[in-house]
């Protein structure tokens, strides 16, 4: 198949190319390079037919001609920020990005008659949870832009549906983890923010120490609580909601996760026995906008698209520490 994959210079798009060009798909990708790298891009052009577009998705015109010329079947939407603090200081940054950017690929997918979509979705979009475990049928109230965006999104893609018969499939993702097992890719944000790389990091720099973001929530030991899924184990559910609609499947929506929920301090000593070594940590207060847990309830993605996520915490941990070991030769 020929698949768009916009955002594919970013972190989870690009392991999900990767995983594309080794089941021998022909991979097109459009970003901006705002937050990808281009040394992804040249990396994953080793696996196979990837042809790369450095665009942005809210000012091209040149849109619908790509898809024009490389006869695309099928969509994933990963491009978008994606940083929850700067979404509550910079809003009008995620809106037009997030927001107008979906809004010119769709119509570039209609007047290409392109009808099938996998998106980029997230957990941010529930807002703060009312129970835990988190299923599909929680009421999505986000507190922050970025999960509002998202959430319009969602909601243009169930409008579009009904109006255009444009299928899509909106991934709801937890905290995604972890590298790829063979580190050829991995996380390479900058500024990095979250959890698992910030540790990582500690070893490689003298001297500095981890901020640990509050340790008094109610939770089994004070820290906050998060459903952390591997990035192959959920590359592989964008693979299966592929075929879900290239067989047919109606527009729907799924959560990602592992159904279990691992605090900051379980974490911490996770990557503590994986690094062999003990890491300096301060504890800082709450980070504004923190919920104390947030974990998935997955049957749903289990029974209509055949997904059982595999790999454990320890493992994705593994995997992400021998990525960071490449990332610090690079930088
Ligand atoms: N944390 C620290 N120290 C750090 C970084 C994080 O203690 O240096 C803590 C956070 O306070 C939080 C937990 O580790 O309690 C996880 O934080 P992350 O930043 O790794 O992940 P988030 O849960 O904040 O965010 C993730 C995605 C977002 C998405 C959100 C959905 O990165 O894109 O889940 O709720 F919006």
């Amino acid at each position: 198949m020929k698949i768009l994959v916009t955002g594919g210079a970013g972190y989870i798009g690009s392991h999900c190319v990767l995983a594309l060009l080794e089941q021998k798909n022909d991979v097109i990708v459009i970003d901006n390079l705002s937050t990808g790298h281009l040394e992804t891009i040249e990396t994953l052009k080793k696996y196979g037919n990837l042809k790369f577009y450095n665009l942005d998705l809210v000012k091209s015109k040149n849109l619908s001609i790509i898809f024009n010329e490389n006869n695309i079947d099928a969509v994933i939407h990963f491009a978008a920020f994606s940083q929850v603090g700067e979404s509550v200081k910079n809003p009008q940054k995620y809106y037009i990005n997030n927001v107008v950017g979906t809004l010119n690929l769709l119509q570039a997918m209609l007047e290409n008659n392109v009808k099938k979509i996998v998106f980029s979705s997230t957990a941010a979009t529930y807002g703060e949870p009312e129970y835990i475990p988190i299923d599909e049928n929680h009421s999505q109230k986000p507190i922050n832009p970025y999960g509002q965006s998202k959430l319009m999104i969602e909601k243009i893609m169930d409008d579009y549906s009904n109006a255009y018969n444009l299928k899509s499939v909106r991934l709801r993702y937890f905290n995604v983890a972890g590298a790829d097992s063979h580190t050829r890719i991995g996380e390479w944000h900058n500024p990095e923010t979250h959890l698992i790389p910030n540790i990582l990091k500690s070893k490689f720099k003298d001297g500095q120490i981890f901020k640990m973001f509050g340790d008094d929530y109610n939770t089994k030991d004070g820290t906050c609580v998060r459903d952390y899924i591997d990035i192959e184990d959920l590359v592989n559910a964008h693979i299966l909601a592929l075929e879900y609609l290239n067989n047919g499947g109606e527009t729907n929506f799924f959560n990602l996760g592992t159904n279990n929920g691992n605090s900051v301090k379980e974490v911490f000593s996770t990557c503590e026995r994986v690094l062999g070594e003990k890491i300096a940590v301060q504890i800082e207060a709450r980070r504004a906008g923190d919920p104390a847990s947030l974990v998935a309830n997955n049957s749903k993605a289990k029974k209509y698209l055949n997904w059982t996520p595999k790999i454990s915490l320890e493992n994705s941990i593994k995997n992400a520490y021998e990525w960071e070991k490449v990332l610090q030769e690079r930088i």
